[in-house]
């Protein structure tokens, strides 16, 4: 089954307190970003699959002008309602992050992904960061954080390939291989493994908080 049909299903079949990753509060980290005004309002900001969109009305209700995208069309109508109901504006989109996006280009002053390159597989993960890339202004911010390698074995078993409960694949990364996939389009500030707090437990995580790098290129097209 595709991911974009698994996560239809999860988003309707299951309600929000049973969706394992589905926290309401925003992720320490998150917070931090924005009361240390690493990231500022008011500015135009995107939540990378954004699920049922708890952290982009977060980020609206401080201020910023949030879009939230996210691969699942059930989970853009979760997320679409949860801001109705709180009465946030936010604009939710269904975008599959690991196909040509055509317009979106130059639309945000801030990305960030939460939990999600560990469901794209090392061959989408160049579309998925030439397609933030493209989505950035010039000198925009980018914050990522997915699950680590060093992960100790849990939910989904060992190693860097794991199969979850609910059947979905999960690829573990270790900071290389996140710094070879980012450094030719950002400039990286900082990459380290953390542990962050999960709904049921923590995990070790790997996150990475970069600006976008200018790529000139030739008369030819190329870099
Ligand atoms: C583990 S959930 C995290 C959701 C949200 N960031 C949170 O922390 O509550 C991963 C999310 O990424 C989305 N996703 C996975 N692959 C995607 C892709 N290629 N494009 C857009 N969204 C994707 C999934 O549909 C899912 O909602």
């Amino acid at each position: 089954m595709s991911l974009k049909k698994q996560m239809d299903s999860i988003y309707s079949k299951l309600s929000l307190d049973e969706i394992p990753w589905n926290i309401e509060s925003p992720p320490v980290a998150l917070k931090n970003l924005v009361e240390s005004n690493w990231v500022s309002s008011p500015s135009d900001a995107v939540d990378l699959g954004c699920g049922a969109g708890n952290y982009a009305i977060w980020m609206a209700s401080q201020g910023f002008r949030m879009t939230g995208l996210d691969l699942s069309s059930n989970a853009i109508e979760l997320a679409s309602s949860l801001a109705v109901q709180k009465g946030v504006e936010c604009r939710f989109k269904a975008i599959n992050m690991v196909e040509a996006i055509e317009d979106l280009d130059n639309a945000f002053d801030f990305a960030f992904d939460w939990e999600v390159l560990h469901h794209i597989f090392p061959e989408n993960r160049e579309c998925y960061a030439g397609n933030v890339h493209r989505m950035l202004r010039s000198g925009g911010k980018y914050y990522s954080l997915c699950f680590s390698e060093e992960d100790p074995p849990g939910f989904g078993g060992g190693g860097k390939l794991r199969k979850t409960p609910l059947g979905t694949s999960l690829y573990f990364s270790s900071e290389h291989e996140l710094r070879e996939l980012f450094e030719p389009l950002f400039n990286i500030e900082q990459l380290r493994t953390v542990e962050v707090a999960g709904k049921k437990a923590p995990h070790i995580a790997v996150e990475v908080l970069m600006s976008k790098r200018e790529i000139y290129r030739n008369r030819n097209g190329q870099h």
